[in-house]
C-alpha cells in the first residue's frame, strides 16, 4: 500500500475545509521542524509529497493525503507547534483548529506525536498530549532524526521518553525510533500505521 498511489487531497486552514470523513485517518503532530513532513515522505517513499523545509512553521494547515486509489486511509500532516517566533494570533488559530479537529473527528484513529531525539519531550509536547488525552484520541510517540545522535544518547532519550509518557492516559506505551534521512525505523512505523488504521 505504501508503494502504491499516494496523492495530496487538500489543505484545510479552517474546520469547514475538512474533507468528508469517509475513510480512517492517522495524523502526524509535533513541534515545528521536528520532521513531520519528512517522515511522511519516507513513509510513502516519496521525495517531496509533503513539503519539508528548513523554515520552521512551513506547514500551517491540516494537509490530507490519500493512500491508495480509491483511498484506504488518509495521512494528515499537522501544523507544527511550539515555534517561538510564531505570532500570538497564529498560535491561537492553530489551537482552535487542532482542538476542534481532534475532538470532532470520528475517523481519526491515532495521532503519531513526533519528538526530536536530540531534545526529548518538552512542555509543549505535554500540552498536545493533554489535548489528546482530553479528546480521548490514542497516540504513539515517534522519535525523529536519530541519525543525528549516538546510540548511547538514543538509549537515554528512549528511557526518559518512556518515563514522561507515564503521566498520560491515552499514550501507546511503545516508541517508534526513526530517521527519515537514513530511512531507519520506517518499516516498523508502516506496521504501526496499518495497525492504527485497522483499529
Ligand atoms: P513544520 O512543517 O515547520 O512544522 O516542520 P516539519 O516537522 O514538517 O519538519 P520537516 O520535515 O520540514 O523537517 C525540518 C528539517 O529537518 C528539514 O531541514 C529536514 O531536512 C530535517 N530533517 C527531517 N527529518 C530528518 C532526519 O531524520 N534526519 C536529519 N538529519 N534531518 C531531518
Ligand atoms: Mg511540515
Amino acid at each position: 500500500i505504501f508503494s502504491g498511489p499516494v496523492t495530496f487531497l487538500k489543505s484545510a486552514p479552517k474546520l469547514e475545509f475538512l474533507p468528508d470523513p469517509t475513510v480512517p485517518e492517522i495524523a502526524f503532530a509535533g513541534r515545528s521542524n521536528v520532521g513531520k513532513s519528512s517522515l511522511i515522505n519516507a513513509l510513502v517513499n516519496r521525495n517531496n509529497l509533503a513539503r519539508a523545509s528548513n523554515t520552521p512553521g512551513r506547514t500551517q494547515e491540516l494537509n490530507f493525503f490519500d493512500v491508495g486509489d480509491p483511498a484506504l486511509f488518509r495521512i494528515v500532516d499537522m501544523p507544527g507547534y511550539g515555534y517561538a517566533k510564531a505570532p500570538v494570533k497564529t498560535v491561537q488559530q492553530w489551537r482552535y483548529l487542532i482542538n476542534d479537529y481532534l475532538r470532532g473527528r470520528a475517523v481519526l484513529k491515532r495521532v503519531f506525536v513526533l519528538i526530536d531525539s536530540r531534545h526529548g519531550i518538552k512542555e509543549v509536547d505535554h500540552e498536545i498530549m493533554k489535548m489528546l488525552d482530553n479528546a480521548a484520541i490514542s497516540y504513539r510517540i515517534v522519535l525523529t532524526k536519530t541519525d543525528k545522535i549516538k546510540a548511547t544518547e538514543r538509549e537515554a532519550v528512549e528511557a526518559d521518553t518512556m518515563t514522561k509518557l507515564r503521566k498520560h492516559v491515552a499514550a501507546y506505551p511503545e516508541l517508534s525510533v526513526t530517521s527519515a534521512e537514513k530511512k531507519g525505523g520506517i518499516e516498523d512505523l508502516r506496521g504501526a500505521v496499518l495497525e492504527a488504521v485497522a483499529s
